[in-house]
C-alpha cells in the first residue's frame, strides 16, 4: 500500500523542516514531500490539524525476553512503542539469560521478525553481566549488536570498563553505561534526601551517580571511544557532562520522563506507592529544575524512556521489596508534550530531536529523519486530544506508571513503520 499523508504540519529537525506539507510514501520509503504528481491507487491519510513527524526512537527499553516474558515480550513491546508513537526500540542485555552472546543477539533479531516496530539489541559489556570479564564484544558486534551495555547492572570495576571502551571504540559502536556506584548504592531505595530521612529508608546519594561520570569521563580520555550515560538524575551529572562536552568529548547522554517530571517527594506523597519505586531513584527538586535546564540548553541529547516492566505480583510489595522500574512507552511522549512543549519549555522540533532524530544519531541507526529516500517510519500526532492513562488499557503486559489517572494532552493517532500503518487510534 501506498500513502498520501495529507495536510500535516510536518515536524522535522533533520530538515530543519516544520510547516505543513504532504508527504508521499511509495514501497515503505518516502518518496515525496509536496508531490508535483501522486501516483493511482494511493491512500490518502487525512492529517489536517495534526503533527507529522519522524518516528520516535527509544534507545533503552527493557523487553524482557528471553526469560521474563510474564512482564513483557519482543512481541508487547513493540506493540506498546508502536501505540505511544516509537517506530525504533533498542533492547536492554539484561534479560534471563542475558544478551552476551552472538547467538542470543541473533535470537533477539529472530524473535522480531514479525514486530510492530524496528527492534535493535544492545549486547552486554560482561558476560553473564558479572562485571569480571568482557562477554565476546566482536562477534556480537557482526551479529547485530547496536552498542554495548550491562544496563541494570553498573560496570564497577575500572580496569574491564576501559577496556570495554577500547574495543568498543575498535568497533565503532558506543557503551551505554547505568552510572550507579554499586557500593555508595548497597541497599539504598530511594534518594537520599528529605524522602529518605523521612521515612527512614536507605539513601542512594547523588554521588553515586557523579562519581561514576566523572571515573568514566577520565577513562574515555585513556581509551577513546563512545560514552553514553544513560538515565541522569542529578545536577551534579549535569554539570560534569557540561564540561565533557566543551571540551570536545565524544559523550552523549539521556534523561526519562520520570526524572523530568517527580522527585522523592513524589514518592512520599503517593504513600510509598512502588510504582514510583526506580534506579536510579527519583531525585530533589532542585536536580529535576538543572534536568530541566539541560534538556533546554542542549546539554542532554535524548529522551528515553527506560521502559521497565515488572508484574503486579512484584510490585503490589511493600516498597522495600519491590523491582525497581517504570513502564513508559505509552505515556513518554503526551507526558513530554503536555507538560514540557505546551509549556513552553522546549519547542515542538526540540522534542523531536530529543526523541526521535539524536537517539538515532547516537546509536547510528536508520532512522529520525523524513527527507525522501528514508524509510517511511511516521508519527502522526494530534495535540489537542486529551486522554486519561489508564494502565489497563496498555499493550505493554505490564502496568507499573506512577502516572495512572493523570490527565494528558496530545495523543498519537497513527503509527507508520516502513511503510505500514502498524497503530491506529480507536478515536481517530
Ligand atoms: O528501574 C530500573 N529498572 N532501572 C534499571 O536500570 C533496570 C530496570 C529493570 O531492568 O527493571
Amino acid at each position: 500500500m501506498n500513502y498520501l499523508i495529507k495536510g500535516g504540519k510536518i515536524v522535522d529537525p533533520s530538515q530543519g523542516f516544520e510547516r505543513i506539507a504532504d508527504i508521499l510514501v511509495v514501497d515503505g520509503i518516502i518518496e515525496s514531500i509536496d508531490p508535483d504528481s501522486v501516483p493511482d491507487g494511493v491512500e490518502t491519510i487525512d492529517a489536517s490539524g495534526k503533527l507529522v513527524f519522524p518516528g520516535l526512537v527509544d534507545i533503552h527499553v527493557h523487553a524482557r525476553e528471553p526469560g521474563e516474558e510474564y512482564k513483557e515480550t519482543i512481541e508487547t513491546a513493540s506493540m506498546a512503542a508502536a501505540a505511544g508513537g516509537f517506530t525504533t526500540i533498542v533492547t536492554m542485555a539484561n534479560t534471563k539469560p542475558p544478551i552476551d552472546t552472538a547467538d542470543r543477539v541473533r535470537f533477539v533479531y529472530e524473535r522480531a521478525e514479525n514486530a510492530s516496530v524496528h527492534v535493535y539489541p544492545v549486547g552486554a559489556v560482561s558476560k553473564e553481566l558479572s562485571g569480571e570479564q568482557l562477554a565476546e564484544m566482536a562477534d556480537m558486534a557482526e551479529s547485530g549488536a547496536v552498542a554495548f551495555s550491562d544496563d541494570g547492572n553498573p560496570i564497577a570495576n575500572p580496569e574491564l570498563m576501559r577496556n570495554a571502551l577500547a574495543y568498543a571504540d575498535q568497533l565503532d559502536l558506543p557503551i551505554l553505561v547505568h552510572e550507579v556506584d554499586p557500593v555508595l548504592a548497597s541497599g539504598g531505595q530511594i534518594h537520599e534526601g528529605e524522602a529518605a530521612s523521612i521515612s527512614g529508608l536507605r539513601g542512594i546519594p547523588s554521588q553515586a551517580e557523579t562519581a561514576m561520570i566523572f571515573r568514566d569521563i577520565e577513562l574515555l580520555k585513556l581509551s577513546g571511544g563512545r560514552l553514553h550515560i544513560q538515565h541522569v538524575t542529578v545536577e551534579g551529572s549535569v554539570e560534569l557532562i557540561r564540561q565533557a562536552k566543551l571540551a570536545g568529548m565524544a559523550v552523549t547522554c539521556e534523561v526519562t520522563p520520570h526524572h523530568l517530571l517527580l522527585t522523592d517527594m513524589d514518592v512520599v506523597n503517593s504513600g510509598f506507592d512502588s510504582n514510583f519505586k526506580v534506579m536510579p531513584p527519583l531525585r530533589s527538586e532542585r536536580d529535576r529544575q538543572a534536568l530541566l535546564e539541560a534538556l533546554v540548553d542542549g546539554t542532554i541529547d535524548a529522551i528515553a524512556t527506560d521502559h521497565a516492566p515488572h508484574a503486579l505480583h512484584e510490585k503490589d510489595n511493600p516498597f522495600e521489596i519491590a523491582p525497581f522500574g517504570i513502564v513508559g512507552l505509552e505515556t513518554a511522549l503526551s507526558l513530554v508534550w503536555t507538560n514540557f512543549v505546551e509549556k513552553g519549555i522546549i519547542s515542538p522540533i526540540r522534542m523531536v530531536e530529543l526523541m526521535s532524530t539524536m537517539p538515532a544519531k547516537i546509536l547510528e541507526l536508520p532512522a529520525g529523519s523524513l527527507a525522501k529516500g528514508m524509510v517511511a517510519d511516521i508519527t502522526v500526532f494530534d495535540p489537542d486530544a486529551r486522554w486519561v492513562v489508564k494502565p489497563e488499557n496498555f499493550y505493554s503486559r505490564s502496568r507499573n506508571t506512577p502516572f495512572e489517572g493523570l490527565e494528558l494532552k496530545g495523543k498519537v493517532v497513527l503509527t507508520m513503520v516502513a511503510g505500514e500503518i502498524v497503530y491506529k487510534s480507536q478515536t481517530v
